[in-house]
């Protein structure tokens, strides 16, 4: 690969999330309204060979992981066919999923068989009817078979992720319980006003952290990813796994943010919050050279936006797609 591409702040890019797809089999209220959305036409969607073809030329430019995300990533038809492709790509060392794990336990087996080294699961509660409240779908049963067969699978690499949202409050603790049992990452990820996240209540990592030293005792430091992820990790006494916060309103970590973003329409987003980057499916249709394509990359990546403001008032240029359209 051609050491360390960089963006304009000098952060080297390694990370590619990709989404499959907005579609989703649930309906989680700071995601996606009741209703759903317009669903995209299939024929705006990136084929799976032309998703293959981008990853290609990402891992060129020295991307090594990539996560497919949705949507629910699973309802996309043969996702393991996408999964091989891009885990036999030459530089590519890591493919992850991000779910809900409604369609996990069947699909697992294909997954895992085609490379995958990772599932990152949304769960926001442990209670069935909280879960179909949250989620608007009674599926819980189904989630948490998915969570029991990835965890089943040895070396794979399992994290969940809860977005408290007062609602949930009296779950964190079962939630993070997990951790104590089970080899596994519980994530607390404060919501974050994209779509419809800026209209729910949040809970800050500093007062989901008081309730979980109420239960456990003092969090204590352990390892942290490398790759440099925004996710920051500690244990408590006596736990088997890791708790882990992903705190973009408390923290900015965008300083180190190693990632850029593909939406299942073939946009390159380079920052979570805007509207920044280049529609490549255009180039793709057109049957672009992979030196044409790789010039638009790099120029999108040279522009890649300092961080977010979150914090602030929104303007122009933020992003308005849902997350649902992103992939987180
Ligand atoms: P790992 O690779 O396992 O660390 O996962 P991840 O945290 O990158 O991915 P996941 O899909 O599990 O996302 C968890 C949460 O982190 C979601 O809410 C994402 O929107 C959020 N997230 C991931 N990357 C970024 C980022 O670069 N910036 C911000 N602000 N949030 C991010
Ligand atoms: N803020 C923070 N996290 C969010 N997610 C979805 N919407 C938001 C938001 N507004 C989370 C989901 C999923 C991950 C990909 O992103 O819970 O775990
Ligand atoms: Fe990276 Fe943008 Fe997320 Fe900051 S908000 S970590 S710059 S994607």
């Amino acid at each position: 690969p051609e050491e360390g591409l960089r963006d304009g702040y000098g952060r080297a890019i390694r990370y590619l999330r990709v989404s499959v797809t907005d579609r989703c089999n649930l309906r989680c209220r700071y995601c996606m309204p009741e209703d759903g959305v317009d669903w995209m036409d299939h024929s705006n969607l990136l084929s799976y060979e032309q998703i293959a073809r981008l990853v290609g030329l990402f891992a060129k430019l020295g991307v090594e992981k990539v996560r497919l995300t949705g949507g629910e990533p699973l309802v996309r038809r043969d996702l393991h066919r996408l999964a091989a492709a891009v885990s036999g790509t030459p530089g590519i060392r890591e493919v992850a999923v991000t779910t809900n794990g409604v369609l996990l336990a069947e699909q697992l087996p294909g997954l895992v068989a085609a490379g995958l080294t990772g599932v990152n699961m949304s769960l926001d509660t442990l209670d069935r009817e909280q879960f179909a409240a949250i989620t608007r779908r009674d599926q819980l049963p189904a989630a948490l078979a998915g969570l029991e067969a990835a965890l089943a699978v040895p070396g794979l690499k399992v994290k969940l992720n809860c977005v408290p949202m007062g609602e949930n409050d009296s779950q964190l603790v079962p939630l993070a319980a997990l951790a104590r049992d089970r080899e596994l990452s519980v994530r607390f990820i404060e919501l974050m006003p994209i779509g419809l996240g800026g209209s729910l209540p949040r809970r800050t990592e500093a007062e989901v952290l008081e309730r979980l030293e109420k239960a456990f005792g003092p969090a204590q430091p352990c390892a942290q990813d490398q790759g440099g992820g925004p996710g920051r990790y500690v244990t408590f006494s006596g736990f088997r796994g890791r708790v882990g916060f992903i705190s973009a309103m408390t923290h900015r970590f965008c300083d180190r943010c190693n990632r850029v973003r593909l939406t299942s329409s073939g946009f390159l987003k380079t920052c979570l919050q805007y509207d920044r980057g280049v529609e490549l499916k255009p180039l793709l249709d057109a049957g672009a050279e992979d030196g044409d394509i790789l010039a638009a990359i790099r120029r999108a990546i040279g522009e890649k936006p300092a961080g977010h403001h979150f914090a602030g008032p929104a303007a122009q240029g933020d992003e308005a797609r849902n997350m649902s359209q992103i992939g987180g």
